[in-house]
């Protein structure tokens, strides 16, 4: 039986990785920070699974990871933890930086240490390539240039230059998965595309009267994150540790998901519920993504099988029937 660490565990692409990693049959230990509330929310459905163990652990410990890497030795290591708002990566860009950098880097040199067969992934993002003025007409690929446009991204960009780094230096099997944006019903409620579908479910319900958003001309390449943890376990079942992107190949803007949600919801035109409020917008916009994962593709034999129309309807649909069933509205 393989074993498998996922930090970032209690976070949206945590929970649903490790959901198929059990289904493989791997033994899964799943690393979670402190906090006062448990918040193993996104972990309760296997949280009793005998193939699962929770551990304390923290990207600012090294001692944490020597200590798991040599009590467990896993087959895979993958690293989800981080401080992964754009946003808040302005408001706090030291607990953001360090975390992303230092701790990648603690288990980089631990697994390089002390259990150097064990492979290791890596969450980089597409937000690594900011503003770059320059997009191919088919969208960043795994050679694009990188301009990232937030300390978050600075972070990231680091990160993954560092895994690439360990992977020449030291022959380690590492890989970094260049991630475009992904949602899911177990997307942070302030995410943009959860902020919206939750938001449609409130009023629909007749308890929220308007929706306040940031900028919505900003367009993203929005998949599922339950199709984007496969492409994770893809990169590490190959001989060759290496880098992909991972995007459907097909941008929106906020307005345009905006617009879709609302009209799953059937609530007319947003306009009617919608004010722009300046403090969601970012000092430094990252205006346009859209993702090339031919790579991916060709080599992983990856693709997706959501599009922003059934993500959209997805998450609506889940917020609704919550609230519905938690909250007993009608
Ligand atoms: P998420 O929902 O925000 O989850 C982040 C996880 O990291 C949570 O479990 C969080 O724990 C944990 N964490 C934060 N700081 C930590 C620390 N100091 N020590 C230990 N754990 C810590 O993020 P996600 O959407 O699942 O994304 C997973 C990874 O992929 C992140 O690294 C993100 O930057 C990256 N990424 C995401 C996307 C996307 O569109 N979702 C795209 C590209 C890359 P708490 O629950 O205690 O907060
Ligand atoms: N969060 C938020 N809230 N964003 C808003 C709002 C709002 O009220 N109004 C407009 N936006 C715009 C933001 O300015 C941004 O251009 C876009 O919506 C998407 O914002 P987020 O959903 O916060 O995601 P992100 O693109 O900044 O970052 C996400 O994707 C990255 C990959 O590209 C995060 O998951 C990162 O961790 C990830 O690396």
């Amino acid at each position: 039986m393989k074993t498998a660490f996922i930090s970032g565990i209690t976070g949206q692409d945590g929970s649903y990785l490790a959901e198929l990693l059990l289904r493989k049959g791997y033994f899964v230990v799943g690393l979670k920070r402190r906090t006062s509330l448990i918040c193993t929310e996104r972990v309760n459905s296997f949280y009793d699974n005998p193939n699962f163990k929770m551990e304390y652990w923290d990207l600012n410990d090294s001692s944490a990871t020597y200590r798991l890497l040599l009590k467990y030795e896993p087959d895979e290591f993958y690293n989800l933890a981080a401080q992964s708002h754009v946003r808040v990566s302005f408001d706090v860009p030291e607990d953001t930086t360090l975390g992303i950098v230092n701790g990648t880097l603690r288990i980089l040199e631990a697994i390089r240490n002390v259990h150097p067969k064990c492979r290791f992934y890596q969450a980089s993002s597409s937000e690594m390539y900011g503003d770059n003025p320059d997009i191919p007409a088919t969208g960043y690929d795994e050679n694009s240039r990188l301009m990232p446009a937030s300390p978050y991204a600075c972070a990231k960009v680091f990160a993954h230059n560092l895994v690439r780094n360990y992977r020449t230096s030291y022959g380690l099997h590492a890989s970094s998965g260049i991630l475009f944006n992904h949602e899911s019903p177990r997307r942070g409620e302030t995410f943009v595309t959860r902020k919206i579908t939750l938001a449609a479910a409130n009023i629909r319900l007749g308890h929220q009267d308007y929706i306040e958003l940031g900028n919505l001309s900003p367009k993203r390449d929005w998949g599922h994150a339950k199709d984007y943890v496969r492409a994770m376990w893809l990169m590490l079942q190959q001989e060759v540790p290496d880098d992909y992107v991972v995007a459907t190949g097909d941008s929106h803007s906020v307005k345009e998901f905006l617009n879709d949600v609302w009209e799953i919801a059937q609530l007319g035109i947003p306009e009617k519920h919608l004010k722009i409020n300046k403090k969601y917008f970012r000092p430094h916009e990252v205006p346009y993504l859209l993702g090339d994962s031919s790579k991916a593709r060709k080599i992983l034999g990856w693709e997706p099988k959501y599009n922003l129309k059934l993500l959209a309807e997805d998450m609506y649909i889940s917020d609704f029937n919550h609230l519905v069933s938690t909250k007993g509205w009608k």
